[in-house]
């Protein structure tokens, strides 16, 4: 029995994921080298130093690690200040009336986010208090697709892994769901999230009730 949701944030709640590609993408210009959205695809529910590290690779560059934290403390800047112009305007569509719903039905919340923004987005969008509990980049040591980030989730809302379904719009938070024991929904395509339980372009217009009766039993 569902009892309790596990969200995402980047690209489920606020569609931050492409500030992140963004702001990686000018860092990796400023190297020399380019990114494109399908190697964006494999930065998605990473860590920001695993993030830097797999960029850099792909750059082929290897630089001391003095340089790799000025860098991400610089690619954190331009982000901070895109996210700092966010007003609750930016919650994707449906989110507000799925977290409605999800009150009025009794069951709890819970963010399972990679980011160490996760808390300054909250509050910024006004969500932060809809939270029964918040795991995100500050809390955890391992990168989706490791499931410590649900497993965390799941233990602050006091619930079982089977008990939660997760809200994901990357395949390795996919797949931390599943190394979990929980149903993921996939915000996206069949392309992208071959592995998500069910696919969703958003949340809009779908009913709480027939979601877990019909498409997570
Ligand atoms: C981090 C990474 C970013 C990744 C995001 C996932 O965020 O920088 O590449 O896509 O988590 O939510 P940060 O802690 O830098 O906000
Ligand atoms: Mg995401």
């Amino acid at each position: 029995m569902i009892k309790g949701f596990l969200f995402d944030l980047d690209g489920v709640i606020v569609d931050t994921a492409v500030y992140h590609y963004a702001a990686w993408k000018k860092m990796a210009n400023q190297l020399g080298f380019d990114i494109d959205e399908e190697f964006n695809e494999t930065l998605k529910g990473i860590s920001r130093m695993d993030s830097i590290a797999r960029i850099l690779e792909y750059g082929k560059m290897e630089l001391p690690e003095e340089r790799i934290l000025e860098l991400a403390t610089l690619k954190n800047d331009w982000y901070v200040e895109m996210i700092d112009q966010m007003t609750e305007e930016n919650i994707l569509p449906g989110i507000t009336d799925l977290i409605a719903q999800i009150k009025e039905n009794g069951l709890k919340m819970a963010l399972g986010s990679a980011s160490k923004n996760a808390p300054r987005i909250l509050d910024r969008i006004g969500l932060a208090s809809f939270f029964d509990a918040v795991v995100d980049g500050n809390s955890v040591s391992k990168s989706k697709p490791d499931p410590e980030v649900f497993i965390k989730g799941a233990e602050a809302l006091e619930l079982k892994n089977e008990e939660c379904v997760v809200v994901e719009d990357a395949f390795a938070g996919i797949e931390a769901a599943h190394a979990a024991g929980m149903k993921a929904i996939g915000i996206g395509t069949t392309e992208n999230l071959p592995n998500a339980d069910l696919i969703l372009t958003s949340f809009e217009g779908v009913d709480l009730q027939d979601l877990i009766d019909q498409k997570l039993s």
